[in-house]
């Protein structure tokens, strides 16, 4: 360890770096003032490049270490409201080369530059990590590492494209930049894309002696992993090659445009950018890489993807209220009614966020399936090596069972995930206040009503919603329901809690199907008028997906289970009316025993290799197995209009306190294509006069379930957008 006189601290600091000085290394410290995040911008850059040429002219500095003054950020990224604002493509290209030339100027360091990492290391992040010298990383969970830009429309722009491949491979760079994928410090230790992992608490020491010791020429570079090794000689046999090299590029662009079905441009020109710079070189690579960067910056697709990325960001700093001297109860403690399906879910991303969970069950043994599904989704982290053992026994330590109403008492939030059924979760309600009246009660369920659960209670301030989708561990949303009656408190702590387990969350009033649920209802009713019209199941479901769903309407019913889809139409309809009825013929099919995947009966056959529609379904319905053609617009047009047409519905009645809330919740909640911002913003694309004339003329076809929203019809009328209008 350094003594402490041999440090000179707060040497040279500037706005954005703080400098320590010690044994001849100069630590940078970027800590972006009152910012959560540091991100790369011309001023920070521009300071970070004046220090660089200060300290290679002092004498006494040997070597420099970038690192972080944030608790768990690194560097998140490039500065995205830059690219959001560049008006036309030349100035984003511009951004990407003054990138690029800072980037270049930190290779070009003559002395040493050692980055060492600790949180988030993305994007422009990690194209800057990639320019220095030597990387280390933390092997802490908030640690990651990846060049995220096509998750926002984008490629890397700071010479990623270009340095990336260079460092890990061809095909190890393709897997990460066209996926805009992340990786943790284990995984990038192994592809060769940090030198070393370190415990949080040796980073700095380890830095700044690696720095020292690259200095001296103690050090060339980090002894590399065995098995990175053996890996990397037979690939590069390949990637030397001109024709292996052709060969990677042809697979990869084939399976990017597989994957991307033409909707997102980014992946193919990242892929372009690569191989640009293996054909001319790394210079002209950068060129290219700044001329796609440019072009891509100025595609609806980049502009709708950064917003749902501005949106997203804005919820994380939202305590769901609108008031901000709210502050949410601190959470020790959690409880979960029923290790189902739900409660397992609920259960894993609680404990995997470190809090304690007193999980309740009936009887034993399905207290047991609730450990077990929860060990289960731990036991494959380990095996894709997201975990190690010693953290997935942690976690699991932090889950225990119960099958009376013990340890409940002391939990600050119980999220119920019973069977649906009323009198059930106001018995839950009941039981649970004679043991924690304080306690917060967050109901998961699907479909009945807070406020009717919450008339059970007899505090209803502490009764809310807390919708989780399935499967838990993976989907990104939940949506907290709260009552008029739910105190602002419970809102924001289940907000927080929410944000905890990993979710992005956003509040909705209370109301038959909530938000998401209400406007899946009036699409998947369309799909089944279609039907009754004689659509064909794979017509339906191709054309929806042609537009950017991740799944088809028909698969999906079956997936969420037929009776299920039935049920939630009903409910919808009795609160709704004629508008929101599913046809006759979808309960027909119920009846017929056809319940979906799950009983290996429904629109689609199950069992056999390949998925089938499986025709006899067309038995029950009018028309028969006789199906007509229906073009994809139309059948796009009649989904799609349904469900933005609720979402306005909810929108206009306070359900959503937002637009852009609405657009996360389709987006996140229903796989709305990213790629058109969610409802609101697709429906801002289209012009609401435009939209309000299409609705018009379903209507004058089809009838009043075609019917406008009220909010639209006049914003339509005023010509005016649901976004900055
Ligand atoms: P499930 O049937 O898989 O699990 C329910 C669990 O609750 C069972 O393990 C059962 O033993 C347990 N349980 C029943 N009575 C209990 C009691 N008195 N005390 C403790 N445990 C009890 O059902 P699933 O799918 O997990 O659904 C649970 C809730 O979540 C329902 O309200 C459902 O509507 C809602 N939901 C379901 C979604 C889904 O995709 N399945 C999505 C969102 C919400």
């Amino acid at each position: 360890m350094m003594s402490a006189e041999a440090m000179t601290a707060g040497q040279g600091a500037s706005r954005y770096f703080r400098v320590e000085v010690a044994g001849g290394v100069a630590t940078l410290v970027l800590d972006e003032p009152g910012e959560r995040v540091n991100t790369v911008h011309p001023e920070a850059m521009r300071e970070f490049a004046a220090h660089l040429d200060r300290l290679e002219k002092d004498e006494a500095v040997k070597a420099v270490v970038v690192a972080s003054g944030k608790p768990d950020v690194w560097v998140a990224g490039a500065k995205v409201e830059l690219m959001q604002d560049a008006k036309d493509a030349a100035e984003a290209e511009r951004l990407s080369r003054d990138g690029q030339s800072l980037f270049d100027r930190v290779e070009r360091c003559r002395k040493p530059v050692v980055a060492a990492i600790h949180g988030a290391c993305l994007g422009g992040g990690l194209e800057w990590a990639l320019a220095c010298h030597y990387r280390i990383a933390t092997d802490h969970p908030k640690t990651s590492l990846g060049l995220v830009e096509v998750q926002l429309g984008l490629i890397p722009g700071g010479g990623g494209t270009q340095r990336l491949p260079r460092l890990i491979g061809i095909q190890p760079a393709l897997d990460l930049i066209l996926a805009g994928k992340t990786v943790k410090a284990r995984k990038a230790l192994k592809l060769g894309l940090v030198d070393e992992a370190v415990p949080p608490p040796l980073l700095r020491q380890v830095a700044q002696e690696r720095a020292a010791a690259l200095a001296s020429g103690k050090l060339r570079r980090a002894p590399r992993r065995a098995a990175g090794a053996v890996a990397r000689v037979t690939r590069a046999a390949l990637e030397e090659n001109f024709l292996g090299r052709e060969v990677l590029f042809r697979q990869a662009r084939k399976l990017t445009l597989a994957k991307t079905k033409g909707h997102y441009p980014a992946p193919l020109r990242a892929l372009e950018a690569i191989e640009h710079g293996y054909a001319k070189g790394f210079e002209k690579g950068l060129e290219k890489e700044a001329e796609l960067f440019g072009k891509l910056a100025m595609t609806p697709e980049a502009h709708r993807l950064m917003e749902i990325f501005f949106a997203t960001t804005a919820l994380k700093k939202d305590n769901g209220v609108d008031d901000p001297a709210v502050k949410a109860r601190p959470v020790s403690a959690v409880g979960v009614l029923g290790g189902g399906l739900m409660g397992g879910g609920i259960a894993y991303v609680t404990v995997n966020a470190g809090l304690p969970v007193r999980l309740r069950e009936r009887d034993d043994a399905a207290a047991a399936r609730g450990v077990a599904a929860v060990r289960g989704v731990l036991d494959e982290r380990v095996k894709r090596r997201s975990i190690d053992r010693l953290e997935r026994a942690e976690k699991l330590r932090l889950l225990t069972t119960t099958t009376a109403w013990s340890g409940l008492e002391r939990v600050d939030v119980l999220v119920e995930a019973v069977f649906e059924d009323l009198s059930l979760k106001q018995e839950m309600v009941r039981a649970f206040e004679a043991v924690n009246p304080t306690g917060i009660f967050a109901s998961n369920t699907s479909s009945i009503p807070i406020g009717r659960i919450a008339e059970a209670s007899r505090h209803p301030e502490t009764v809310l919603g807390m919708h989780y989708f399935s499967p838990v561990h993976k989907m990104p949303l939940l949506e907290v329901i709260v009552t008029p009656r739910t105190a602002p408190e419970a809102t924001a702590t289940a907000v927080a809690l929410g944000k905890k387990q990993g979710k992005t969350v956003i509040v909705v009033r209370d109301g038959p199907g909530f938000y998401t649920s209400r406007i899946l209802a009036p699409y998947m009713n369309e799909a089944a008028h279609l039907l009754v019209d004689g659509a064909a199941v794979e017509d339906l479901d191709h054309a929806l997906v042609a537009f950017g769903f991740p799944v088809g309407p028909i698969t999906l019913l079956d997936e969420v289970g037929i009776d299920v889809g039935d049920k939630v139409g009903k409910i919808l309809q009795e609160a709704f009316g004629a508008r929101m009825a599913p046809p006759a013929a979808l309960h027909d099919v119920v009846k017929a025993g056809r319940l979906g995947r799950k009983n290996g009966k429904g629109f689609y056959t199950y069992g056999g290799k390949e998925k089938r529609v499986d025709e006899t379904v067309y038995d029950l319905l009018p028309g028969g197995r006789r199906r007509r053609r229906v073009a994809a617009d139309e059948i796009q047009e009649r989904l799609v209009l349904q469900l933005v047409n609720e979402a306005i519905r909810c929108l206009g009645e306070g359900i959503l306190r937002s637009a852009r809330d609405g657009d996360v919740g389709a987006v996140f909640g229903l796989g709305f294509p990213p790629f058109r911002g969610g409802p609101f913003r697709w429906a801002d694309a289209v012009g609401t006069k435009a939209l309000l004339d299409r609705l018009e003329r379903l209507r004058a076809r089809h009838g009043e379930r075609f019917e406008p929203a009220p909010l639209l019809a006049e914003l339509g009328r005023a010509g005016r957008p649901f976004h900055g209008g």
